[in-house]
């Protein structure tokens, strides 16, 4: 083969630098009094009986999976009577180790905002903040580098992003959610790298499809088939991608772009409308 054959192709498929994780940490509430009591999201379902075992057995997985990748896993005490408690991206958004509370839309869940304050507090955080608005920590406001994503909709009052901006003295997008099945932004939407996401479209309205495609016009974009197994429900740490095994069309995207898809079987969890990212707040230093 001429030697000029061999340039050419290798310039149109250039090696990608190697993906790299950095190691992070993560608070998490392990399910011991998870269930499915009321119903508060299309995906839950009272009628239909939670085996708790499997749940736990489920999560226990995952924290592991953290811990081998070489993650940090704190815990927080779950609390009998919130059966939702296990979803710790819920209970705050932290960001430069500033903590900004959170406060829930549902009467189920509001005694888990002071539940998880009380954690930071009590773990020695000093910045800790109770916001005045409506607002279901990083499952609607995700921070990709230095700015943070910020859905509405559904949970989260959009005077709460203004209210974060302040608080965290970083620029804050709103972007509106208009399809029921996907409630908090990351049910929607997951942060790859400090400048990349993956998306399902159409859960979001078209002004805010358009602001995603100004801002990410390389994002993976999910099917309707991945997005409903919850495969945007993901974690990643620059390298792996934490993400339900069923999300396939994910799996081989997130390869093509030299990311390691890893699949998490958490279909107990995704009974009360939840999976790998909300059982996982991330605490940024
Ligand atoms: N049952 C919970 C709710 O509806 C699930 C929360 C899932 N958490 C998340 N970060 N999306 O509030």
């Amino acid at each position: 083969m001429p030697a000029t054959d061999t340039i050419s192709s290798a310039a149109a498929a250039p090696l990608r630098e190697a993906r790299v994780a950095t190691p992070r940490r993560f608070l998490m509430c392990a399910p011991r009094h998870f269930d499915v009591t009321y119903s508060i999201n299309p995906w839950m379902d009272p009628a239909k009986p939670v085996d708790g075992g499997l749940a736990l057995a489920q999560w226990t997985s995952l924290r592991d999976l953290y811990l081998s990748l070489g993650h940090t896993v704190e815990v927080i005490e779950p609390l009998p009577g919130l059966p939702d408690m296990v979803f710790a991206a819920n209970g705050a958004t932290v960001v430069d180790g500033r903590v900004f509370g959170a406060r829930f839309r549902h009467v189920e869940r509001t005694a888990e905002g002071p539940a998880y304050l009380d954690w930071f507090t009590a773990r020695g955080y000093r910045d800790v903040y109770w916001p005045e608005h409506i607002n279901e920590g990083e499952g609607d406001l995700l921070a990709v580098g230095r700015r943070i994503l910020a859905g509405s909709g559904f949970r989260t009052d959009p005077r709460a992003h203004a209210e974060a901006q302040e608080f965290f003295g970083l620029p804050v997008i709103g972007l509106t959610l208009v399809d029921p099945r996907f409630y908090h932004l990351d049910t929607a939407l997951a942060v790859l790298s400090d400048d990349e996401v993956m998306y399902y479209p159409e859960a979001f309205s078209p002004g805010s499809r358009a602001v995603l495609r100004e801002l990410f016009p390389d994002a993976v974009l999910a099917t309707a088939e991945d997005a409903e197994v919850f495969g945007l429900n993901a974690l990643s740490d620059g390298r792996h991608v934490l993400l339900p095994e069923a999300a396939v069309g994910l799996h081989r995207k997130l390869r093509e772009r030299g990311f390691e898809p890893v699949g998490v079987d958490l279909t107990e969890l995704l009974r009360a409308g939840g999976s790998v990212k909300c059982c996982t707040l991330e605490l940024r230093p």
